[in-house]
């Protein structure tokens, strides 16, 4: 028997990236999947490519309307809601505080922050009726430590780990769990867009990215999509069923701190610096 043989899960921005691994990996175990973005080309082929097990719809996370109508769209089509996973979502614009404009700053805090808010409003009532559920907020390690992100995703992360916690003691209670993933840098689209860059340049230069990534952390290598969306496949299934307001870190390590071999050679510079 499959992971999440029967059950159902919307993944926002599942056109692409963390989002579509998941959707692959979900279908993969059983699933059915509502797919929602707003690159209806790319999600409407993903879907397709699964074949009956999903379904794409456009939605925009910045629009309720378009939240609510998605969750609707899975109780209807596939019969009910197990599992949410808030995971749309983009870089903002990266610059000094000053020379944000705040139009910018609530676009990045809509898409990330508040359309998790909306989700968790829509799915809980759906969830709860049926006595469990599974919802997955799609944080970073931006959100609790700084130097990765630009100010207003970090601050939109931030918020999103918080907001897990609050809806994890409430939802808790009626076996309701909220969880949430903070990757660290994962080889996806997000990089080509916050470049603006073309797809096809972006896919040039992915080789060098990838390797680029591999030292970012302790484990030798780049994290890509797969890493991420195993974790939601466990936060997903049974397997997590007493895991509920945890922020699961999935960053090789990146957030501790230092590897050994940087902590080494900056002890070893202390020595010289003592010793000569
Ligand atoms: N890539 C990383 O290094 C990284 C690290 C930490 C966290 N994350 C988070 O993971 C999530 C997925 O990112 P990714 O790296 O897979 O990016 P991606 O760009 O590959 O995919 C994001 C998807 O979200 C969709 N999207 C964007 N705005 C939307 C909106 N308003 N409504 C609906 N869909 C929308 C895009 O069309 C795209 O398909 C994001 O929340 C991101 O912040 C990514």
């Amino acid at each position: 028997m499959a992971r999440l043989d029967g059950r159902v899960a919307l993944i926002t921005g599942a056109a692409d990236g963390i989002g579509l691994a998941s959707a692959q990996l979900f279908v993969e175990e059983g699933s059915r999947v509502v797919m929602a973005d707003i690159d209806d080309d790319r999600g409407g082929a993903a879907a397709r490519d699964l074949g009956r097990q999903a379904a794409y719809v456009h939605a925009d996370v910045t629009r309720e309307a378009d939240i609510k109508a998605a969750l609707d769209l899975a109780v209807r089509d596939f019969g009910g809601l197990d599992c949410l996973m808030s995971n749309a979502g983009g870089a903002g614009v990266f610059a000094p505080i000053q020379d944000i404009p705040v139009e910018a700053f609530d676009r990045t805090v809509a898409q990330i922050l508040r359309a998790a808010f909306i989700g968790i409003k829509y799915a809980a009532p759906l969830m709860k009726a049926r006595g469990r559920g599974s919802i997955i907020n799609m944080a970073s390690v931006a959100g609790f430590r700084t130097g990765d992100s630009d100010h207003s995703y970090a601050v939109a992360k931030a918020g999103v780990i918080h907001l897990t916690r609050m809806a994890a003691m409430e939802l808790g209670e009626s076996n309701v769990r909220v969880n949430c993933i903070s990757p660290g840098f994962v080889v996806t689209g997000a990089f080509q867009k916050a470049a603006g860059m073309t797809r096809e340049a972006y896919a040039l230069r992915l080789p060098q990215l990838t390797e680029h990534f591999t030292s970012f952390q302790p484990v030798p290598r780049a994290c890509l999509p797969g890493d991420i969306a195993r974790a939601a496949l466990w936060l997903a299934g049974d397997e997590s069923g007493f895991v509920n307001g945890a922020n699961l870190i999935v960053d090789g390590g990146r957030s501790n701190g230092k590897a050994w071999t940087e902590c080494l050679s900056d002890m070893g510079r202390i020595g010289t610096v003592l010793l000569g």
